[in-house]
């Protein structure tokens, strides 16, 4: 029997959608990430939806489509310290809150994002 994923527990690409779409409506708002973010957002949703799919056990889209996600990497033209990577945290928690997830998915979901989060600082 195959497990179901923690993609399909948390309803699959409708559910990332909105989580998402909420998350950087969040990360424009806040005063230590909206200088690091375009200002259009559109293509940086449609990526963090292609990896968190993958994050999550779902199809290998962001891959697919831009290769190894190599994120540490890729975030190091930013200055990510642990006050930056704590406020992308609480923006995620209350998107993931503001959806009404299912309770123990988004858990399991919130707490890989905080060691991948962790993992990103790079200036302290
Ligand atoms: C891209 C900031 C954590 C996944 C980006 C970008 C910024 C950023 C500024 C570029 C956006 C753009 O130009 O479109 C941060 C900060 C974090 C953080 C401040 C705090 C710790 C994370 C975490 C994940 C993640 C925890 C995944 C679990 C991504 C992905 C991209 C991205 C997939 C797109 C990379 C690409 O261009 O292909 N992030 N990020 N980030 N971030 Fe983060």
């Amino acid at each position: 029997i195959q497990p179901t994923s923690l993609f399909e527990r948390l309803g699959g690409t409708e559910a990332l959608e909105r989580v998402i779409g909420t998350f950087y409506d969040y990360v424009s708002e806040h005063p230590d990430l909206s200088p690091l973010f375009p200002e259009e957002l559109t293509e940086t949703k449609r990526k963090q939806v292609q990896f968190m799919t993958q994050f999550t056990g779902g199809q290998p889209l962001y891959t697919a489509e831009h290769g190894h996600p190599r994120l540490r990497a890729r975030h190091l033209p930013f200055e990510i310290t642990p006050r930056r990577a704590e406020a992308w945290l609480v923006c995620m928690k209350l998107a993931i809150e503001d959806h009404d997830l299912p309770q123990k998915a988004s858990e399991e979901w919130f707490h890989r994002l905080t060691l991948t989060a962790s993992h990103m600082v790079n200036q302290h």
